[in-house]
């Protein structure tokens, strides 16, 4: 049985999380999406709890995906439940120079790898960050996140 995992904060999921998670998932047998913490960002658009449900509700067609939420060090989980390799979209070199001292650390800490699926270049400039800005000040962010997020976002800046 092969696990990944697709970390992140996920503050909200966009169309590019999604697009990875759905790639992720013909290569693994189960694939876990885990909203973690990330010390960085301290507050966030959406609950722990908000961002898990909306993950939930746009993968629910797609049968080996779960999702969980971890508060602790990624390799103390990726250790307890076995995984084989944690997942992550790669946009640009910047992601990769943000990266790749987490995947090193990652396998050093636990022998865990990270894989990279190179981002749809649709999706490219997407970024959770980014488009809550654009939202927030009443920009129009459909198709770059689901209907239902779209939706959730617009019902929290209101
Ligand atoms: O979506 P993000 O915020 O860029 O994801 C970063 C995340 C949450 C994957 C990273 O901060 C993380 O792995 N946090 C868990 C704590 C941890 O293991 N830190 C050491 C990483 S080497």
């Amino acid at each position: 049985m092969t696990i990944a995992v697709c970390p992140g904060s996920f503050d909200p999921v966009t169309n590019g999380h999604l697009d990875v998670f759905t790639r992720a998932a013909r290569q693994f047998d189960r694939v876990i999406v885990l909203v973690t913490g990330n010390p960085a960002k301290k507050t966030g658009l959406f609950t722990v709890e908000e961002r898990m449900e909306l993950i939930r509700e746009v993968t629910s067609d797609i049968a080996n995906i779960e999702v969980d939420h971890w508060s602790g060090l990624l390799v103390d989980y990726t250790t307890a439940h076995q995984v084989s390799a944690i997942v992550k979209g790669l946009r640009s070199s910047l992601d990769y120079d943000y990266e790749l001292p987490m995947a090193q650390m990652n396998r050093r800490l636990s022998g865990v790898d990270t894989l990279f699926l190179m981002t749809d270049e649709k999706f490219g400039y997407v970024s959770s960050s980014l488009l809550k800005e654009v939202a927030k000040y009443g920009g129009d962010v459909a198709g770059l996140v689901p209907p239902a997020v779209k939706a959730a976002m617009e019902a929290k800046l209101q």
